[in-house]
């Protein structure tokens, strides 16, 4: 790979995000974590599938690995986090086993998508972006899930749940407000 191909490595030295989780998390294992970058080339080009090997080990990537991945490549630790902050599909947070995504795009919005969001942030004791303490959920939100005939929508893992409605809402999470 070129050294024009990984601006972005220097691009994401701006645009830090931040790397603590703030709920409890297992411990890492880090003699995982040096076999996987043990057994990594030591080229910048290798930065990205490790994150991803990282990723698919412990489900998210954990800060303590990124000065591990840094020294091995030659990097900072600033730039590796910046790739992770630049592309959406790597997480330095633990994700819930399922994730929850409401439509808050137009059509979900205007037939109460605004509602579904608030009520779904009710049941799950969360805010956008957080994953519940059991790692049980992640709730996000997109912009449009391309059924908006069935608005308004929401996603729970692979599934879409369509015309939603606050009973609805209430049955899909009913248990997160029972507290199981
Ligand atoms: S706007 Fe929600 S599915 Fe299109």
């Amino acid at each position: 790979m070129s050294e024009r191909s990984l601006d972005f490595l220097v691009r994401g030295e701006k645009e830090q995000a931040p790397v603590e989780s703030e709920m409890a998390t297992k411990e890492v294992n880090l003699t995982r974590v040096n076999e996987l970058i043990a057994g990594c080339s030591e080229e910048r080009w290798a930065l990205i599938p490790l994150l991803q090997k990282v990723q698919s080990e412990f489900g998210y990537i954990p800060p303590e690995c990124i000065p591990l991945i840094a020294r091995k490549l030659r990097l900072f630790p600033s730039q590796v986090q910046g790739v992770i902050s630049f592309y959406a599909q790597l997480y330095t947070q633990p994700r819930g086993r399922k994730v929850v995504r409401v439509c808050r795009g137009t059509a979900c919005h205007v037939r109460g998508g605004k509602t579904i969001l608030k009520l779904v942030k009710e049941h799950l004791g969360i805010e956008e972006g957080e994953t519940t303490p059991d790692l049980e959920y992640t709730l996000e939100t997109v912009a449009c899930i391309g059924v908006c005939a069935l608005a308004p929508n929401i996603v729970v893992g692979d599934r879409v749940y369509g015309r939603m409605n606050p009973k609805k809402v209430e049955l899909l999470f009913r248990s997160r407000r029972a507290g199981g």
